[in-house]
């Protein structure tokens, strides 16, 4: 198991956003989190990744427990995110985006020798290649086309060298032909670089094309836990969330 969380639970004010929340995750899965909106996905991603703390419960990475620690310490340990609201810097190009981000993964400064500095050249274009950017890497962040950003995002999420991504809505807003490019990319970028996955995604045909298991939250609870079948055989998560989906 390379992941784990241990009865999660985080109120604001009255409100239960996350409620007793355990997962288990076996290296090399593909986990989607699926659930409506306010079902408290990104705040359990946020749980996760130190942006908030727990109230109560543990997480795990690699058998070492990481709950509370700061979100700069969690992410070098290997665990890489993409925002659900796009999270790059607009003025700087892609290049200087994913350029920023490995000298930050890597905890340097920008005063480096010339041979650190061809080095973070050398990975910060590996990145852009690999999440197709590297022919708009002069192109500023804000001017890209929004699946260009959220590719971007991608992208600054691999500056950490991850083994564990997780991604916060990666096709959201995206037509249909760039959710399925994106989806494809992201398959290719979990198997080339061996990453487990655990992603939030509103698009079920992205959730049912790539998930090996799918949890279904609903008000902070993990309601069903199964395969891409068991979820769509399951009259509850119909209920709740696919029935809802049609509307
Ligand atoms: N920082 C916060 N302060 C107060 N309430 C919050 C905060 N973040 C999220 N919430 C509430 O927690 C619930 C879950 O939100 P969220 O995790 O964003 O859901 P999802 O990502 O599934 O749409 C919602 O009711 C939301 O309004
Ligand atoms: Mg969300």
């Amino acid at each position: 198991m390379i992941f784990e969380t241990q009865h999660l639970t985080k109120k604001f004010g009255g409100l239960t956003a996350t409620s007793d929340v355990s997962l288990q995750i076996e290296k090399g899965e593909l986990v989607s989190i699926i659930g409506p909106n306010g079902a408290g996905k990104t705040t359990l991603f946020n749980l996760l990744t130190g942006h908030i703390k727990p109230d109560e419960g543990k997480v795990y990475f690699q058998g070492r427990e990481i709950t509370g620690l700061p979100p700069h310490a969690i992410s070098r340990m290997g665990i890489g995110r993409s925002f659900q609201r796009l999270n790059i810097f607009p003025r700087l190009t892609t290049f200087e985006n994913v350029q920023v981000a490995v000298f930050s993964a890597q905890g340097k400064s920008h005063q480096l020798f010339t041979s650190a500095k061809k080095m973070v050249r050398k990975e910060t274009e590996t990145i852009l290649e690999s999440v197709g950017l590297l022919g708009k890497k002069d192109t500023k962040g804000g001017l890209l086309a929004h699946g260009d950003q959220k590719r971007l995002e991608l992208g600054i999420a691999l500056s950490v060298h991850p083994s564990l991504l997780l991604l916060d809505e990666p096709t959201q807003g995206m037509s249909p032909q760039e959710t399925v490019e994106t989806t494809v990319l992201i398959q290719k970028l979990v198997k080339e670089r061996g990453l487990t996955l655990i992603f939030v995604e509103h698009d079920m045909s992205v959730v049912f094309g790539i998930s090996d298991n799918i949890r279904v939250l609903h008000q902070g609870k993990v309601i069903f836990s199964g395969k891409p079948e068991e979820v769509r055989r399951n009259e509850e998560v119909q209920r709740i969330y696919l029935g809802e989906e049609n509307k």
